[in-house]
């Protein structure tokens, strides 16, 4: 992780995640020639990728609850009364008060270009939700460029998201429990050729559904949003999107450009979630 040398103690440039009010950002909707120079972009994106199809073991039952969160990142395990994981806290808070009835809730965290840190968001928020009580969280790996859930957490990869959607493994061969109650992940599994056509399908809707019956919170990780559809399609199918902007590197009129096509494809944006915020604060 990257701290901030001229930053205030032992204080890590981490994070100051705020979830901005769904008008912060209220510009037009993205014009098509946009949409169709992200396309092509996107295009000569997946050409370029080459994803180790090799198929995956399936998980054994119980493996990851042995395993402790060591990742820095990880301030709500690692350092859970810093300042960060209390801004994570917040996070968390903001989203309760968007539903007050508890109701169990799907959301997708993506970002406008990559590094962002979306996955270490999706962990922290999903770790800050599972203090709560009687609260059940699954962390889905749906960054089938880029998978790093299972990383992040000093898991192997195994079976996960693409296994389950093919019908190669069984739930609990795909779904982990993690060594933090309440807690569980599904990794992206063995990669798919077409991640979009594997995310977009009826398939993964109608798994969506189950697991938002079986789970308080289903956090969605994904790729970044500016040159891969896939955080788009899947925001049009969840509750909710947060974004994830990096301040001071990510330009606003990247963000709100993501930030319109989310919404034109059906998706809620709720709001944004900001890291490296330190020194553009005050
Ligand atoms: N809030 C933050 N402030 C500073 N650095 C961060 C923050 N969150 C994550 N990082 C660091 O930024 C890098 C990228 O983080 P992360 O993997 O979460 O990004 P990502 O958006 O998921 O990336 P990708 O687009 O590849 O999926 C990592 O080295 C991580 O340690
Ligand atoms: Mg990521």
């Amino acid at each position: 992780m990257r701290c901030d040398a001229a930053g205030a103690g032992d204080e890590c440039r981490f994070s100051s995640p705020a979830l901005a009010t769904r008008d912060a950002v209220s510009e037009p909707l993205v014009s098509q020639r946009a949409m169709r120079a992200r396309i092509i972009q996107a295009m000569s994106l997946f050409s370029r990728s080459k994803p180790d199809t090799k198929p995956l073991d399936p998980a054994t039952p119980g493996d990851a609850t042995k395993v402790k969160l060591v990742r820095e990142e990880l301030v709500l395990a690692t350092a859970p009364r810093g300042a960060h994981a209390e801004q994570f806290r917040g996070l968390r808070n903001s989203l309760m008060a968007l539903n007050p009835e508890g109701a169990p809730r799907t959301l997708v965290l993506t970002s406008a270009s990559a590094r962002e840190g979306k996955t270490v968001a999706t962990l922290n928020l999903a770790l800050a939700l599972a203090e709560l009580p009687n609260t059940r969280v699954l962390v889905v790996d749906a960054n089938l460029h880029q998978p790093a859930v299972e990383s992040y957490l000093g898991l192997q990869r195994k079976a996960g998201l693409c296994d389950l959607l093919d019908g190669r493994c069984a739930p609990d061969q795909a779904i982990r429990a993690t060594s933090v109650e309440g807690v569980s992940v599904l990794g992206a599994g063995t990669l798919p050729h077409n991640p979009s056509v594997v995310l977009g399908s009826e398939r993964m809707k109608a798994l969506l559904a189950t697991l938002k019956r079986q789970h308080s919170w289903v956090l969605i990780d994904t790729p970044e949003a500016s040159t891969i559809s896939d955080a788009s399609m899947l925001g049009a199918m969840v509750d909710g999107i947060v974004l994830v902007v990096r301040l001071g590197e990510t330009p606003r009129h990247m963000v709100e450009q993501v930030h319109n096509t989310l919404e034109s494809l059906g998706g809620n944006v709720l709001g944004t979630l900001l890291t490296g915020g330190h020194e553009q604060a005050g």
